[in-house]
C-alpha cells in the first residue's frame, strides 16, 4: 500500500460568508488566536507524517505563500532584539525548502474542480485533502488517525462529525445503514440534502484520504449543488470501484467559515492557552 505522503489544501474560495474582511485578506489568513486557520491545519498534517505541502490558491491568496515563507528582515530583527524564542517558532512553523507546491485555480468553480487543479502536483499516489477553515480539536490530530485506519481498511478514508439533525441540510451527509462505532463503511453521501432527508446526522468534516482515480472523475464532473463542481459527487461516482470508510472522529469541529464557528474557536483555543486562558475566562465572565 502506497503511503500517504501528500496533502492539498484547496484554498482559493471566496470567503463571502467574511465580508467585508476577506475583500483583501484570504480567509484562511484570518487568526484564530495568534496563527492563521491555515497555519493550525498545516501543523495537523505534519503531525501525521505529510511530507509535501500542495497549495490550490487563487487570486488575492498570494499572503498565504508569504506566510509559508521565510522573511528575512524578520528573522534578522528578531535576532538583533534577542527574540530568539520567537524566532525558533517562527522557522519551526515553516515548512522545508521544496515541500510547498502553489498551484492556482482560476476560478472559483468549486471544491472538486480546485482538487483536480492539483493532478499533476499530486501525480499517482494516494493523497490527503485538508479543508483549511475547518479545525479538529481531539485528544489526537484527525488526519494521522484517518492514516492509521486506512492501513487497516485500505480505499479512501473520509471523516465525519455529528451534527444536529436540523442541520444536516448544510452539510455533505454519509450513509452509513445506520452504524456508529468503529470505521463503518460509507455506502452512500449526499451533498447538502433537503430537510428531513438525510441519511444520518454525520457530516464530512473537511478531512479525506483519496485515490488518484478521483481526478480522472472530476475531470468529466458536472456542476452539482449551488451550481459548482462538488467533491463530493465525484467520490460516489467512484463508490462502485474502491471501498470508502468513515473516520467517526469525536472531538470538537469548528467551522471557521462563518463569524460563530470562528469566534467559537477563537475563545475555545484561547481559553487553553497558558498564557492568556485564565485571563479570558475571567474577562468573559465580567462581560455576561
Ligand atoms: P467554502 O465553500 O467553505 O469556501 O469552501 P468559500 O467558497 O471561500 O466560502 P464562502 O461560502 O464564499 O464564504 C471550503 C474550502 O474550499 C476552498 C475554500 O477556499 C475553502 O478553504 N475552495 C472552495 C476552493 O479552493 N475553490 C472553490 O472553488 C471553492
Amino acid at each position: 500500500m502506497k503511503p500517504i505522503r501528500k496533502a492539498v489544501f484547496p484554498v482559493a474560495g471566496l470567503g463571502t460568508r467574511f465580508l467585508p474582511a476577506t475583500k483583501t485578506i484570504p480567509k484562511e489568513m484570518l487568526p484564530v488566536v495568534d496563527k492563521p486557520v491555515i497555519q493550525h491545519v498545516v501543523e495537523e498534517a505534519r503531525a501525521a507524517g505529510i511530507e509535501h505541502f500542495i497549495f490550490v490558491t487563487g487570486r488575492g491568496k498570494g499572503a498565504i505563500e508569504d506566510h509559508f515563507d521565510h522573511v528575512f528582515e524578520l528573522n534578522a530583527t528578531l535576532h538583533q532584539r534577542g527574540r530568539d524564542e520567537d524566532l525558533a517558532r517562527l522557522k519551526d512553523n515553516t515548512p522545508l525548502p521544496g515541500r510547498t507546491s502553489f498551484t492556482r485555480q482560476q476560478e472559483p468553480l468549486g471544491l472538486g474542480h480546485a482538487v483536480w487543479c492539483a493532478r499533476d502536483l499530486v501525480g499517482d499516489e494516494p493523497f490527503a485533502v485538508l479543508l483549511p477553515d475547518m479545525l479538529h480539536e481531539g485528544v489526537t490530530p484527525c488526519l494521522a488517525d484517518m492514516i492509521k485506519e486506512r492501513a487497516q481498511h485500505g480505499g479512501q478514508v473520509i471523516a465525519a462529525y455529528e451534527v444536529p439533525e436540523h442541520e444536516t441540510h448544510r452539510y455533505g451527509i454519509l450513509d452509513l445503514h445506520g452504524e456508529t462505532q468503529g470505521t463503518p463503511r460509507i455506502h452512500a453521501m449526499i451533498e447538502k440534502p433537503q430537510k428531513g432527508k438525510a441519511p444520518s446526522n454525520f457530516a464530512i468534516s473537511g478531512r479525506y484520504i483519496l485515490s488518484p482515480e478521483i481526478f480522472d472523475v472530476l475531470e468529466h464532473q458536472q456542476r452539482g449543488a449551488g451550481g459548482e463542481i462538488q467533491l463530493t459527487d465525484a467520490m460516489v461516482t467512484l463508490m462502485n470501484t474502491v471501498p470508502y470508510h468513515a473516520h467517526l472522529f469525536r472531538g470538537r469541529v469548528f467551522d471557521t467559515g462563518h463569524q460563530l464557528g470562528f469566534l467559537t474557536a477563537n475563545i475555545a483555543y484561547a481559553l487553553k492557552r497558558p498564557d492568556i486562558g485564565e485571563e479570558l475566562r475571567a474577562i468573559i465572565k465580567e462581560l455576561m
